[in-house]
């Protein structure tokens, strides 16, 4: 496994395999857990060689966030790759990617309006922008993100189709905990006590699920149960939506495919989870 730090490098290196082998990337901020493996896996099946970056984006965290706090546990997640067959990591420094004097972003601007857009100013253009430089720099087959992230795929997709990058978006499923915590780098931030009370998310997505299923298609009704299961909970809701799967924009009828979004702190640690709910046919 070759492990890249700089981007000339980088670039000089897939430039001499680009239509030469198919390559399938996973770029991640780190602090691998099985939900970055799951996409690793599924790069195997998509492309001859698996890419894999490593960089916590400075700029998609907002004043206050915890882009310091970010876990950085660079040797195991090496190591990681190395068990899971990667054939390259590319994990720059923040003065690799970003000139002290960079000036140029991408910004997306219907997609990511709603739902963590609200909440996180800018985070996007910082996802879509480091996205698009990292397809530069690393020049995929294929790209692999997860559900768990939907908003984002959902921008990146954009992304792609509106400045034609020659690159297939896959989407991965959520990987969970046993209890059903959909895995995260931040959940190892939560204390004992946050830990089991960040179950409320995943619990009351699968609650809804199950109301969905059992003939439930109130939107409202759905938001306001999460939302007080939540608070009782102890855990301070930012959004809890249900949203056209395809278009993001707020339904207030689950009739067709509807991604029910939910982001709430959990002390200091800001979690997202979702599902898909599929009506019931009547
Ligand atoms: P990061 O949070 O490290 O996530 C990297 C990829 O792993 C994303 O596509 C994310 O959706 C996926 N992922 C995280 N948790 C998952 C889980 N439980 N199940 C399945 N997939 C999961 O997302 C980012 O980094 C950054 O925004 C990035 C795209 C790298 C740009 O900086």
């Amino acid at each position: 496994m070759r492990v890249i730090h700089d981007v000339d490098t980088m670039q000089g290196l897939a430039r001499t395999r680009y239509g030469q082998v198919s390559t399938a990337l996973v770029p991640t901020m780190g602090a691998l857990h099985e939900g970055h493996l799951s996409l690793i896996r599924l790069a195997h099946d998509r492309a001859e060689q698996v890419d894999v970056t490593i960089f916590v984006n400075p700029t998609q965290f907002g004043p206050g966030e915890d882009l310091e706090q970010y876990p950085r546990p660079l040797e195991d997640d090496l190591a990681a790759c190395r068990r899971e067959g990667v054939t390259t990591v590319f994990c720059p420094q923040a003065g690799q990617m970003y000139a002290g004097d960079h000036s140029t972003l991408i910004a997306e601007s219907v997609v990511s309006e709603g739902l963590c857009g609200r909440f996180r100013a800018g985070h996007f253009d910082g996802v879509v922008t480091v996205v698009a430089k990292l397809f530069n720099i690393m020049l995929p087959t294929v790209a692999v993100f997860g559900q768990k992230d939907y908003q984002q795929v959902c921008v990146i997709q954009r992304m792609v189709r509106d400045l034609a990058f020659p690159v297939e978006i896959v989407v991965a499923p959520i990987v969970r905990e046993a209890d059903g915590l959909a895995m995260s780098s931040r959940n190892r931030t939560l204390g004992a006590d946050e830990r089991a009370r960040a179950l409320a998310l995943s619990q009351g997505l699968m609650q809804a699920r199950a109301d969905v299923a059992g003939g439930e298609r109130d939107a409202r009704r759905l938001e306001q149960a999460l939302s007080r299961a939540l608070g009782k909970a102890g855990l301070q809701v930012q959004y809890a939506a249900c949203v056209d799967a395809d278009t993001l924009a707020p339904v207030r009828a689950v009739v067709r495919p509807t991604l029910f979004a939910v982001a709430a702190l959990v002390g200091q640690t800001r979690l997202i989870d979702n599902v898909i709910l599929q009506p019931r046919v009547e």
